[in-house]
């Protein structure tokens, strides 16, 4: 008997739409990809997952659409098959793109990135551009801008609906934290604001939740820690890498929060690096509400202490460069 025959009733189901949202991975078979796909199979508020690569794909496809969660997969080859993947998506995570070795910076990525995040957004732009996207291809810091004028070019953008996510540092800030304060990490909350690269990632120390206090040394080993976390690992995995799976795992944080606004639910926030009016800059990192059109509320910094309005103008220096370098990409 055939295949298609047998299947039948699940490809009513596949078109039928069960409730949830259609989410679309980028860059799904890479180190980010694979753990990401697994992730969002496992997340209830999704429905249909497109999984597009320029290799791969359908391996990765076959392997996760084994998994006896709710979500349907279908997989994506290579740049003809890029519009049926993206084509009515809700939601669409871009990691795609060449991570750090040791040595090298973010911005080091950038001449390979800009024009992948490129062609990707323009995609976006024609076949889903009311989807929020989530930016995770390094360097952030630029690669939003990269896509904001994108959008712009196509009369598509939305500010609220362009997502760079930053919450890997969150995530990172919680944990190096709760180390030192001897407590559970779920316990533990770091706004980190800025962008997503050296001294442009800024904990606000000052702000953590639970109330704390920590001395001038602890102030300075966690901002380090948390401003070169990625390089920890990048060194530590030796040529082989950055974050992955600790990336998965945040990807999937910032991302089912996107979903749950979406879903309307009612005071979810997350730090993300959006168009903002916080800062003389065009773009930053703070904290967001999350809502039905992306990032409805973009929060205000709050009182920062001395250290941290130092670390501000730091970042801001860095960031002004990285911002520009993005725009020019696509002005030039
Ligand atoms: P990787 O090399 O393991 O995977 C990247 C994937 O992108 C590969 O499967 C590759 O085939 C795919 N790809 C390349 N060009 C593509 C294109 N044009 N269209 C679709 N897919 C394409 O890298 P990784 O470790 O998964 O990292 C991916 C990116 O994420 C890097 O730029 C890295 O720096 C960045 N990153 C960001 C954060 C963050 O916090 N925002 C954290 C970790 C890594
Ligand atoms: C990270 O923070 O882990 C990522 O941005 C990857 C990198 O290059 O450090």
């Amino acid at each position: 008997m055939e295949e298609s025959s047998v299947l039948r009733r699940a490809n009513c189901r596949a078109k039928g739409g069960a409730p949830g949202f259609k989410v679309a991975i980028l860059g799904a078979a890479g180190g980010i990809g694979q753990p990401l796909a697994m992730l969002m199979k496992m997340n209830p508020l999704v429905s249909v997952l497109h999984l597009y690569d320029v290799v791969n794909a359908h391996g990765v496809t076959a392997d996760i659409s084994h998994m006896d969660t709710g979500a349907v997969v279908r997989g994506f080859l290579g740049q003809p098959q890029l519009e049926s993947a993206l084509t009515g998506m809700d939601l669409v995570i871009i990691p795609a793109g060449v991570p750090r070795k040791p040595g090298m910076t973010r911005d080091d990525l950038f001449n390979i990135n800009a024009g992948i995040v490129r062609t990707l957004c323009e995609g976006i732009a024609k076949c889903c551009p009311n989807a929020i996207v989530n930016l995770i291809s390094n360097p952030v810091n630029s690669t939003v801008p990269i896509a904001a004028e994108v959008f712009k070019k196509a009369g598509t953008y939305e500010p609220k609906r362009l997502l760079g996510v930053t919450t890997l540092d969150v995530v990172r800030a919680n944990t190096f934290v709760a180390e030192v304060l001897g407590l559970d990490p779920r316990e533990v909350d770091v706004p980190v604001v800025g962008g997503h690269s050296g001294v442009t990632i800024l904990p606000l120390l000052s702000q953590v939740k639970p109330p704390c206090s920590f001395t001038p040394e602890e102030t300075e080993y966690l901002t380090n820690r948390i401003q070169n976390g990625g390089t920890e690992v990048v060194e530590a995995k030796a040529g082989a890498g950055s974050a992955t799976l600790s990336m998965a795992y945040a990807a999937v944080k910032f991302a089912d929060a996107c979903l749950r606004g979406l879903r309307g639910d009612a005071g979810v926030v997350e730090c993300t690096f959006v168009a903002s009016q916080v800062t003389e800059l065009p773009f930053f990192a703070t904290k967001v509400r999350l809502g039905r059109s992306g990032a409805e509320e973009i929060y205000q910094l709050g009182p920062l202490n001395e250290y941290e309005r130092v670390g501000l103008e730091k970042a801001k220096e860095e960031l002004a460069g990285s911002i520009t370098k993005g725009v020019s990409f696509i002005r030039k």
